[in-house]
């Protein structure tokens, strides 16, 4: 009985003092003054996607709107995040149509952009984000950026054999 008692003591949660308690209240004052749209997705990086969805032509994508959201918090369809910027995105082969709008260069920290495989039309947007590393948008209509690309690389390659073979004479 006596032991019971004792354990039952040990258990209870000693209150917290009062200063503790009346900065849990400040916080929770201050949490309920901030404003309800506030989004833990860096706010340029959530404008540039909803540029891009609106541009695709709203297709079905889990987690995707037009307007708002929160990217990297809402685990939205092949959105990939570094802490609270986008930095990849990866929708191949899903049958996307549309365009890739006027939003990219919006994009602050973006380093791949995979959307390959579908049936994207429109041009590569002349202001792409500096950030961007990867590119993927084969398809059909984008056939004249991918073609340069193709000829860049090769007149690099052609130019690399030169420089090396005259090292090498
Ligand atoms: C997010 O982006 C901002 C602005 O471009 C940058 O300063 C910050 O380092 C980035 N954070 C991460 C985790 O990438
Ligand atoms: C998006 O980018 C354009 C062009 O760089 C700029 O004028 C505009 O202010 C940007 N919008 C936002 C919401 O960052």
């Amino acid at each position: 009985m006596d032991a019971r008692a004792a354990m039952r003591r040990s258990v209870r949660v000693a209150p917290p003092p009062l200063a503790s308690r009346a900065a849990v209240l400040l916080l929770l004052l201050l949490l309920s003054a901030l404003p309800l749209s506030l989004t833990y997705t860096y706010e340029q990086d959530v404008f540039a996607i909803n540029g891009l969805y609106t541009a695709l032509g709203s297709p079905s994508l889990p987690g995707w709107v037009t307007n708002g959201g929160d990217p990297c918090v809402e685990n939205w369809q092949g959105v990939g995040c570094a802490a609270s910027n986008i930095t990849a995105i990866t929708l191949s082969g899903i049958s996307l149509g549309g365009q890739l709008g006027n939003t990219l260069a919006n994009f602050t920290s973006i380093i791949t952009l995979e959307l390959s495989n579908n049936n994207i039309g429109g041009t590569i947007p002349d202001n792409l984000p500096v950030t961007l590393q990867r590119l993927y948008v084969h398809s059909s209509i984008l056939l004249l950026f991918h073609s340069t690309c193709v000829a860049i690389s090769l007149l690099i390659l052609l130019l690399s054999i030169i420089v090396s073979s005259q090292e090498t004479s």
